[in-house]
């Protein structure tokens, strides 16, 4: 039973609104949510994309998923329930982050559409671009950067997505980036297209 100290919890509002951190910080906050299996890019094209928002002189934060399995979900596992749990968290950060007016950018494998819809219903879908990075099993398993692939292959690692656990496909994503056949330059180049045409020119 979860208990509530003080009664109910009521929400505090201070004189600074989302309109005064938007002039501040000349940008208009998104989270750009990063979807695909392990090894289809989508830290590599997370930092990428950050390190050019920031060269354009736009405040922008990566929450990516190893990263944040450190701190934020490092009591967590890789089942339906925590995964769940794990996404759940980092869509509230995200909304707190936009809230403070930066950019955020997320990269995890986030492997249902359930999930997926959870986190745009917490962030906003005013400020949610659904990104697919769409690498297949094969090629992602092929490139294997961290060895994963082969020890789950070997039923060394449970729940291992698209080995022992399942992925959706994203059914109507705002991109979609073919990571089997494009470069990570030319991937961050696509995103960038749709940013400025839908996000970014909207700076306040
Ligand atoms: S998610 O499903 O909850 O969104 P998340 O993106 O945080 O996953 O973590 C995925 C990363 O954890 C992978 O890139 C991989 O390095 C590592 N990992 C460790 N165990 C697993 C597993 N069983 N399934 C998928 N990824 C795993």
């Amino acid at each position: 039973m979860k208990q509530q100290l003080g009664g109910p919890v009521q929400r505090f509002h201070g004189a600074i609104t989302l309109a005064d951190r938007m002039r501040l910080l000349h940008q208009k906050p998104v989270t750009i949510w990063l979807t695909g299996l392990s090894g289809a890019g989508k830290s590599t094209i997370a930092f990428e994309l950050e390190r050019q928002l920031v060269s354009q002189g736009r405040a922008c934060y990566v929450l990516d998923g190893d990263n944040v399995r450190h701190g934020l979900g490092s009591d967590l596992d890789f089942d339906q329930h925590d995964r769940h749990e794990n996404i759940r968290r980092v869509a509230h950060v995200a909304q707190l982050m936009n809230d403070a007016g930066l950019i955020v950018i997320t990269a995890l494998i986030s492997p249902t559409q359930a999930d997926r819809t959870m986190a745009r219903d917490i962030v906003g879908a005013d400020k949610f671009v659904e990104i697919y990075l769409s690498a297949p099993f094969a090629v992602c398993a092929r490139r294997d950067p961290k060895g994963l692939y082969a020890k789950a292959l070997a039923g060394e690692i449970r729940s291992f997505t698209g080995v022992s656990a399942p992925y959706e496909a994203p059914l109507d994503p705002d991109i979609t980036i073919d990571t089997a056949t494009l470069t990570p330059a030319e991937s961050v180049a696509g995103i960038f297209r749709y940013l400025h045409e839908h996000c970014l020119a909207q700076q306040a």
